[in-house]
């Protein structure tokens, strides 16, 4: 076990903020997956991602929560610290629960303590224009952050279920707009869940920072799938956007593996995973 501590070298340095932007300008895809402990995200590294996110999809996949809402901040402390210790490489984003960044002081000791205590690098929160004086103060506090627009989990109780969004012109201008005012507030990343893979494909093309997408087409800079997904250990429906990588392998590594090409090589998401 975490064998690969001892291969930390050079040749291999870890992933950057500047590191995401200069693959964005050359056009290399971004392949991120959701890792929730240190076994699983020594495998990732192992298997070249370049960004790991503990996700308050641990609420679903770990907790067997229906939702994201009932995770706190101290899950995802305690998950994330756990990940950093299996990784080496791939950038560290951790999810900001719901309701721990309601005001931007709030959002500034939270977003701290991600780091200082979970090893977090990145910290993401979901929102749109009213989130953009949280966006903003985070980053003239010199943390970086990813704005997580589309589909936002945390708010599935307000929206009525979970659902492709921006589908119609009114509700696709107005996440345009979102995504360029959080990208000029100092959002390092944007990333895109479940929306029309064209409206995707525009906002990558509008944004001078990477875009991630999950179920957001092909065009965006970078793919990200939840780790238990990609396995086919999740239960039940799927996403349509989700692919099991796990058919036809026999090991979790080699999975992995393969949705990292996949995403490299643009065969995945293929036709049948967008909307
Ligand atoms: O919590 C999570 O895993 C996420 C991904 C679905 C992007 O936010």
């Amino acid at each position: 076990m975490y064998t690969h501590l001892q291969e930390r070298d050079a040749a291999r340095p870890p992933v950057t903020v500047s590191t995401l932007a200069n693959m964005k300008a050359e056009r290399q895809k971004i392949a991120c997956i959701t890792a929730y402990d240190a076994s699983f995200a020594a495998l990732v590294d192992e298997a070249g991602a370049d960004v790991v996110l503990v996700g308050d999809s641990l609420g679903m996949v770990i907790q067997g929560h229906n939702t994201t809402v009932p995770v706190t901040l101290e899950d995802v402390i305690y998950h994330c610290k756990a990940v950093s210790r299996g990784l080496y490489r791939p950038f560290l984003m951790a999810d900001m629960p719901f309701m721990t960044y309601a005001s931007p002081e709030q959002a500034l000791n939270n977003a701290v303590r991600l780091m200082q205590e979970g090893g977090a690098k990145m910290v993401k929160l979901e929102g749109g224009a009213s989130q953009v004086a949280i966006v903003e103060f985070l980053a003239n506090h010199d943390i970086a952050v990813c704005a997580h627009l589309g589909l936002k989990p945390q708010s599935v109780h307000k929206a009525g279920g979970f659902r492709v969004q921006g589908r119609k012109d009114d509700a696709a201008e107005q996440m345009r707009r979102d995504a360029k005012a959080l990208e000029q507030a100092g959002a390092d990343v944007v990333l895109l869940e479940c929306i029309p893979s064209a409206l995707g494909a525009q906002i990558t093309a509008e944004l001078s920072v990477p875009v991630i997408g999950i179920g957001a087409g092909p065009e965006t800079d970078g793919q990200i799938l939840v780790l238990y997904d990609l396995l086919d250990i999740t239960t039940g429906r799927k996403p349509k956007f989700s692919r099991n990588f796990m058919a036809g392998v026999d090991s979790p590594l080699q999975a992995i593996k393969n949705y990292v090409s996949a995403v490299r090589d643009q065969s995945y998401p293929a036709p049948e995973h967008c909307f």
